[in-house]
């Protein structure tokens, strides 16, 4: 079965298809999207090793030729260098303005091929085919894309959206656990910010989807495709309410960059542990009900992810330093800490006024009971 969400972007609207076996099918739904035989793919070499074939089968299938590139797997192929030879070699291959992109991996790729997408010839199509969690419920959906410079991470970028998403599930399987456990935090964020019933069905679901259950793989998938598809639709340049989609981030940012963006922390494991301070904060502050941030941290923890300081090295346990990465976010403005609260489970709400003591407090609370 194949679930379809629309991203509704006037003229430049498109499908997210979700739904079992869609790489098999990739040359037929993403041949009337083409206006040559032939199709780029940028993949990594881990992603290159499990699903390119079947990629290469079904395009070759339609009479598609594929041309991939290869890139290393991992966070470091975003950057300058990375981009500059993958320019190089579709430029070798002759690239026409009409020729489209396939962007099949995790986030890194959709971000380094779709930014690579808008730059080349001064833009052209893209198509996501994320493999991982976090690219099917988050980073393959609504434009973003870019890579890190020495500045930091995401600092050089590009809004510019795909022509087609097709999520295929079964592609997770091959996913390993750690990395799929870290995409599901960003699928309770959307439960989180504006939908409780969907939180309520992840409490309810959350072993199955995490066990392999395809259906509501399925089901969890689309629901956070849908619930990112509405706001993108709305405020895709994030003037306003798309900066929901930092739930837990904020936090979650500086407890990464303290960790250093390797192996040892990955971004899903700090935005777990953010969502879970985004409601202790929002607790502190009188804002939220107790119960509701309890429910929040019991649910993180079933589903295996981290929801205390003791999930993190003791070297970042200093309130004051994670403080000194929020405030160098992104997402400062004029000086205050842009933060998103909630009122409760599936009320979630932009807030700028916090207190740089109410953090302290915060996070020195949260460290002491790690110890
Ligand atoms: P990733 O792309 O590095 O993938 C994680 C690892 O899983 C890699 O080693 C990859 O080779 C491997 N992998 C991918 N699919 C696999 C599969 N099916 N089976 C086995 N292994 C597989 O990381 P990610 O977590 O997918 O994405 C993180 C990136 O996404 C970050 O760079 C982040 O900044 C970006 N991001 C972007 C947005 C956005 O809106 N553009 C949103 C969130 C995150
Ligand atoms: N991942 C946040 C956004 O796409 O806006």
């Amino acid at each position: 079965m194949i679930e379809r969400i629309e991203v509704a972007l006037g003229d430049r609207s498109y499908e997210i298809l979700v739904g079992e076996g869609l790489l098999g099918q990739a040359g037929r739904l993403i041949k009337p999207h083409l206006k040559e035989p032939r199709a780029f793919v940028v993949t990594d070499d881990r992603v290159a090793e499990l699903h390119l074939l079947a990629l290469q089968r079904a395009l070759e299938g339609e009479g598609i030729a594929p041309r991939p590139v290869i890139v290393p797997a991992g966070e470091g192929s975003k950057d300058f260098e990375h981009l500059q030879r993958l320019l190089d070699a579709l430029l070798d291959e002759r690239i026409e303005r009409g020729s489209l992109l396939l962007a099949l991996g995790g986030g890194v790729i959709g971000d380094l091929a779709g930014f690579a997408a808008s730059i080349l010839l001064r833009g052209i199509g893209f198509v996501q085919l994320p493999t991982t969690l976090l690219a099917q419920v988050d980073s393959a959906v609504g434009g973003k894309t870019g890579i890190n410079t020495r500045h930091g991470k995401n600092l050089v970028g590009s809004f510019h959206q795909p022509r087609l998403v097709l999520a295929d599930i079964d592609a997770l399987s091959t996913l390993p656990r750690r990395e799929f456990l870290a995409g599901y935090a960003e699928v309770v964020k959307y439960g989180l910010i504006n939908d409780p019933e969907f939180f309520a069905w992840l409490d309810d679901h959350a072993s199955a989807i995490r066990d392999g259950d395809r259906a509501a793989r399925r089901r969890a998938v689309a629901k956070s495709c849908a619930a990112k598809a509405a706001i993108v639709a709305r405020d895709e340049k994030e003037s306003g309410e798309r900066a929901l989609l930092n739930l837990g981030h904020t936090f979650g940012h500086a407890l990464e960059a303290e960790c250093g963006y390797g192996d040892e922390i990955l971004h899903g494991e700090a935005v777990a542990m953010g969502m879970c301070l985004a409601f202790d904060l929002s607790v502190q502050l009188g804002l939220s009900p107790l119960e509701d941030a309890e429910r929040v941290r019991r649910h993180l923890a079933m589903a295996g992810l981290p929801t205390g300081f003791e999930a993190f090295p003791q070297r970042i346990w200093d309130p004051d330093r994670l403080i000194q990465h929020m405030r160098q976010d992104k997402k400062v403005s004029g000086g205050r800490i842009g933060f998103v609260l909630a009122r409760g489970i599936g009320r979630a709400f932009l807030h700028r006024e916090v207190e740089i003591d109410e953090l302290r407090k915060l996070l020195a609370e949260a460290i002491a009971e790690a110890q």
